[in-house]
């Protein structure tokens, strides 16, 4: 039977400030049902586009990321905030609602011409997974496609990823 994955997203008023709606994607993640069907939709859509690797951002892309490459037989490379790697690191700083971030991954997490998944899981504004992308792309991998569970549609990420191919389960204002 097929799971309804908005019934798994919880909608949390006033957080994490006064008029946001936060949407809550951990009881989905935590429903066997509702996770294994939003992996296999996003692994669906992945092998369609010969993904040979996936990369995803700390935190929420790990959890969501780690289980479509496990699907697909790929490898997964997480894009980790910054000062955590112990190796050579390619950065990416992208701008937050007070101040910046910045994401690393090893130099050589992905070989030029690989094809890559960029996945978290949700798209807000789009500027953590622009970062990764950046990364990706600094190794010269070619993203062939980017996943979320949820596409927050008001603050207009989508139009930022118009060069890319995109798929998201969901959809909220
Ligand atoms: C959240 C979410 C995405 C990002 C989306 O992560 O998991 O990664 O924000 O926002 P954007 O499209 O405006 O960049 P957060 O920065 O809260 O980090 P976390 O996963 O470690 O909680
Ligand atoms: N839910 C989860 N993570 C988020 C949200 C949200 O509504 N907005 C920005 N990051």
């Amino acid at each position: 039977m097929t799971v309804n994955l908005y019934d798994h997203v919880e909608s949390i008023p006033d957080f994490p400030e006064k008029g946001i709606v936060f949407r809550d994607i951990l009881p989905l993640m935590a429903n066997g049902e509702a996770f294994k069907q939003a992996t296999a939709e996003l692994a669906q859509f992945a092998r369609e586009r010969g993904v040979e690797m996936v990369v995803g951002p700390e935190a929420r892309g790990f959890i969501v990321g780690c289980p479509i490459a496990y699907d697909l037989g790929v490898g997964f490379a997480p894009a980790r905030k910054k000062g955590k790697l112990p190796r050579p690191a390619v950065s990416a700083t992208y701008d937050l609602e007070y101040g910046s971030a910045t994401l690393q991954m090893e130099h050589d997490a992905i070989k030029p011409g690989q094809k890559v998944l960029v996945v978290d899981d949700l798209l807000a504004t789009g500027g953590t997974i622009l970062a990764t992308i950046d990364l990706v792309e600094q190794m010269g991998g070619i993203v062939v496609g980017c996943a979320f569970l949820v596409d927050l549609k008001d603050l207009h990420g989508m139009e930022r990823l118009k060069d890319y191919d995109v798929k998201a389960l969901m959809e909220f204002s």
